[in-house]
This record gives C-alpha cells, structure tokens and sequence, in this order.
C-alpha cells in the first residue's frame, strides 16, 4: 500500500483532501473488502468510536458503527441530546472535550455550519465531520466519488446533474468541491428559491464546468452520465407553504430514464421522500442503496487509516 495519507488527520471539509488522498482512500476501500473477515476484525481492536448527533441520521451513524464493529473496534456514543446532560445546560466544548476523554476518534454531526472545526480545537483525538449545518458532509462525498468511480471506471469525462435542494443540502456543496478536482462538467437543477449559494462555491468555480438549470429538461437528460438527487430539505425551510409549492418538483421515475442514457446512473445521499420513485429501485440505473452499502466500506477504510499509521 501506499504511505497513510490520513493518519490521525481530522476529516470536517472536504476541501481540506486532494486526488492523492482520494486515489489512497479507494485502494484502501478496495483492499479492505478483499480481507477474510478475521483479518479485518484485527485492525481496530480495542479502539472506540465516539460519537454525538444532535440531528437525526440513520446511515451515517450506523454505517459507522458497523465499519467499525466490522474492523474490531467498539462504538459508544449519544444519538439523542435529549438523554444527555447537555439537557442539564452542559456546553457543547465540555461535551466533546469529555467523548474525547473516552474514545479514539470523534463522529460529529451538528446543525451549526463550523461546529467540527471548532470541535477540532477541543478534541484530542480526530474529528470527523458526519454532517454540520448546511455546509458540509465530507464523508458523504468520498463515499458518492468513490461510488461513481467503481460504476462508471472513471470520473473525469462524466457529465454530472446535482438536482433538488441545491441551497441547503449539504452533500451537494461537499460533492462540489471534490468534483472540483475533476474534468467533469456540472448541470445544477433546482428550483429558484433552492438555487445554490454562489459565495460558498465563487472559489472553486473557476476549476470546474457548472451551469445552472431550472428544468431537469429532455435535452439536459440526454447529456447526463450520472443523476445526483438530493432531498427537498422541509427542516432546514423558514416557510412551509415554500416548500409545499416544490415539493416533488423533480421526481426522478421511469418517464425520467426513458428520456435519460441508457446507462445513466440515478445517486442519492439517501433519506429520499418523494423525488425518486420506488418503481426504478429494482433497475439497473438506481444506484442509490448500493452507494449507501459502499458507505459501510469508504468509513470502514477512513477509520482504519486515521487510527493506524500502517493499516495493513
Ligand atoms: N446520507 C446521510 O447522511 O444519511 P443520514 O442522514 O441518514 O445519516
């Protein structure tokens, strides 16, 4: 293998990795899932994964915990802020600072934009950002790249569609900027009042193709390699009857893939609602759940990297 390119390293943007980092995290990911299971189980022993969510998640802390039970490593951690003494007033630094005292890296999602990287200044051990506020979700984007990378045997070249909720999710911006270290060309769909935040992108968009589109039209479909879905976030809207006029605006549904290639491949960072029809799930171009699946693996990798020098 090639030299550790994470070791001990905090993981809160993805803007903080480059190709070289990118390139050793999927050969570990692959490396790691050729290990007879005794193997694997021998990486992490006796090591914790700690973690705090103050926002419901279902595969980002479980697909942690299951990389981590899978590479021998235990997880302990809180899941609900409610069951916690942060209910009795305890400040967000004394509450990292002691899942710290407790455990080898930190698991951190938080609703506030900045929360991992002040998390950083506190944690003796590393940090990794499981999703803050509505900046970034870097985990989230090595696994999408890496799953683009295996399914299509390549990145650049592609022509890549980001559609839904392009102002407040997250995954988008973090899929952003590690595209941005590609040849790709970017289509940007979204409703107007969910239009992405030109300030949060202005540095990199001289490195990458983007243009901005309203309609997921039939010219746009026949150029798109991959489809990226993103959830209309109904949390993160100030007005509801906002959101009630877009919602399901872009339903991605067997009327899409007629109209899309042939070998077109349909993402999405996952919980869906509405905006891709469970009637494609069973098709070839619905890769949706077997991204989430590699989720498991890429985190079962980044661990086993950020906790050893040499993994293997
Ligand atoms: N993709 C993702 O972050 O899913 P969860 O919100 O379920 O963790």
């Amino acid at each position: 293998m090639a030299k550790n390119r994470f070791f001990n390293r905090n993981v809160v943007s993805i803007r903080d990795f480059n190709l070289d980092d990118f390139a050793y995290l999927f050969d570990v990911t692959d490396k790691i899932q050729t290990l007879k299971s005794k193997e694997r189980g021998e990486i992490a022993k006796g090591l914790i994964l700690g973690y705090i969510f103050y926002e419901y998640s279902t595969r980002t802390r479980l697909s942690f915990e299951s990389a981590m039970s899978s590479i021998g490593g235990r997880s302990l951690g809180i899941s609900d802020v409610d069951s916690s003494s942060i209910m009795k007033g305890e400040s967000y630094a004394d509450t990292i600072k002691t899942i710290s005292l407790y455990s080898d890296v930190i698991l951190i999602r938080h609703p506030s934009d900045g929360s991992s990287r002040y998390a950083c200044e506190i944690s003796q051990k590393p940090v990794i950002n499981g999703g803050s506020g509505s900046e970034e979700h870097p985990t989230q984007a090595m696994l999408d790249i890496y799953t683009i990378f295996k399914e299509k045997k390549k990145i650049d070249g592609l022509s890549i569609g980001i559609v839904g909720d392009l102002k407040y999710g997250r995954t988008v911006y973090s899929l952003i900027y590690a595209l941005s270290n590609y040849n790709v060309d970017i289509h940007l769909v979204s409703p107007a009042v969910l239009k992405i935040r030109n300030e949060s992108i202005y540095d990199i968009s001289h490195k990458v193709n983007m243009r901005q589109h309203v309609e997921l039209s039939d010219e746009l479909l026949e150029k798109l390699d991959i489809i990226y879905v993103t959830r209309i976030q109904r949390e993160r809207f100030p007005d509801l009857q906002e959101y009630n006029k877009i919602q399901g605006l872009y339903t991605i549904d067997e009327n899409v893939l007629k109209k899309s290639k042939p070998d077109v491949s349909i993402l999405h960072p996952l919980p869906r609602v509405d905006e891709i029809s469970p009637s494609i799930d069973n098709t070839a171009n619905a890769l949706y759940f077997k991204q989430a699946a590699y989720g498991k693996e890429l985190r079962a990798a980044l661990l086993s990297s950020l906790l050893h020098e040499d993994p293997f």
